[in-house]
């Protein structure tokens, strides 16, 4: 077993990595990989299409990524509380952490919108200042969307003081050069095989001092749009990471330490089939919650609150009644918000958690219960873990 890549010393002597090129796995190696989540992200990516409701990727599934990709860096806040954190309360049991959950899934919003005229680079710095720009260590804010000073590594056993060291400060931006001209090249090799070694690429670089899995997990989906592989940025790895974090840190280690990186693209191809088979089993779900949605408030008469209320809440299933003024901007009188909201309580749509008057939280628990398998119907602050 040959590994690949060097390594260099940096002012104090320590020993940081500086990876090549990642070779291209052979196809046959991968191919079984490489089509099943080809698959389930193409048939993803076409639900979503077709998805009666506009944004549902941003609003709903990247705020899942975000919690697990936050999840499977020890964040806690769950998807539950992140809404309940992006209503107007804003309220959190760890704010901080939810925090930095809210703002990767913002990241991933502005980034959707804007168009596709900044680098890869400019992307990833892009995530990380709006992950950090508001910490509450001032070193850290001050260091947010810029790339790292220090070295940094993480334990290793076999490495020289059992920490194996990223790209020295020195080197990075120069890695991270090369990195982005193989992310942003394009021809008839697969991209999810590219953007499978891109990430591997980017997390041996460790370019930014903290942030660096969360923001590489995000350009994935980002990448693959860009590339034209996808017409959504929904090629999400969180949740798989999540569940598996010890084999998804392995396939990355392994791969520097053989030089072959067959294993790797294939953990990685399973990991986006993984999720998104579940995401579109979600899609399903929630398709069939509107529809029902749709029946139940057909008869209405026409002019009705409840009609424009009734798509939105589907993407904010967590909402106050100034959320629902804000969303319908001087259109809608509190006393119609009420009315309307009041309607859709009786067809047990949502339920009321807390709060009062403008800031009374509403939920529809069915909608919440297919991104959070638990029943959060009875507490607006559920503690509960994720599986
Ligand atoms: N031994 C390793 N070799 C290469 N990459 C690793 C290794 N261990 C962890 N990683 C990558 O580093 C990420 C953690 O880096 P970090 O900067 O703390 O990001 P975050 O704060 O988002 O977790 C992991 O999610 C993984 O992608
Ligand atoms: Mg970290």
């Amino acid at each position: 077993m040959q590994g690949f890549g060097s390594f260099e010393p940096d002012e104090r002597g320590r020993l940081c990595y500086l990876p090549v090129v990642p070779p291209f796995p052979k196809l046959d190696d991968v191919w079984g990989q490489l089509q099943r989540a080809t698959r389930a992200v193409e048939e993803f990516d076409r639900a979503l299409a077709a998805f009666p409701v506009p944004d549902v990727v941003g609003k709903l599934f990247a705020r899942l990524d975000a919690v697990h990709s936050s999840g499977a860096e020890g964040a806690t806040t769950t998807f539950t509380d992140l809404l309940e954190y992006q209503s107007s309360l804003g309220r959190a049991k760890d704010p901080e952490d939810a925090r930095e959950v809210a703002a990767t899934a913002e990241a991933f919003d502005e980034l959707s919108a804007q168009g596709e005229a900044v680098s890869y680079i400019d992307t990833a710095l892009f995530i990380h200042r709006r992950l950090f720009e508001r910490a509450s260590d001032p070193m850290v804010a001050a260091g947010a969307g810029k790339l790292k000073v220090h070295p940094n590594g993480t334990y290793d056993p076999e490495s020289l003081g059992a920490t194996f060291f990223y790209t020295a400060p020195a080197s990075t931006s120069q890695a991270l050069a090369a990195w982005e001209a193989f992310t942003a090249e394009a021809n008839d090799r697969p991209e999810l095989v590219r953007q499978a070694l891109s990430h591997w690429w980017f997390e041996h670089i460790h370019p930014v001092p903290d942030g660096n899995g969360r923001v590489g997990r995000l350009l994935v989906p980002l990448a693959l749009r860009r590339k034209g592989a996808l017409g959504h940025a929904c090629a999400f790895l969180g949740e798989a990471v999540h569940l598996n974090k010890n084999v998804y840190v392995d396939a990355l280690k392994d791969a520097r330490r053989t030089g072959e990186l067959s294993a790797w693209t294939r953990v990685f191809c399973s990991m986006v089939a993984q999720s998104a088979a579940s995401n579109l089993d979600r899609l399903e779900q929630l398709g069939q919650i509107y529809t029902r949605w749709l029946a139940a408030t057909k008869s209405m008469r026409s002019h009705s609150v409840v009609h424009r209320l009734v798509p939105w809440v589907i993407t904010k299933p967590t909402f106050t009644v100034r959320d629902a003024l804000t969303q319908l901007a001087g259109t809608v009188t509190f006393q119609a918000m009420n009315t309307a909201i009041k309607r859709l309580i009786d067809l047990g749509i949502v339920t009321q958690l807390d709060g009062g008057g403008r800031d009374r939280l509403f939920t529809a628990s069915e909608v919440i219960r297919l991104f959070e398998p638990i029943d959060v119907s009875s507490t607006s602050s559920s503690a509960a873990m994720l599986p």
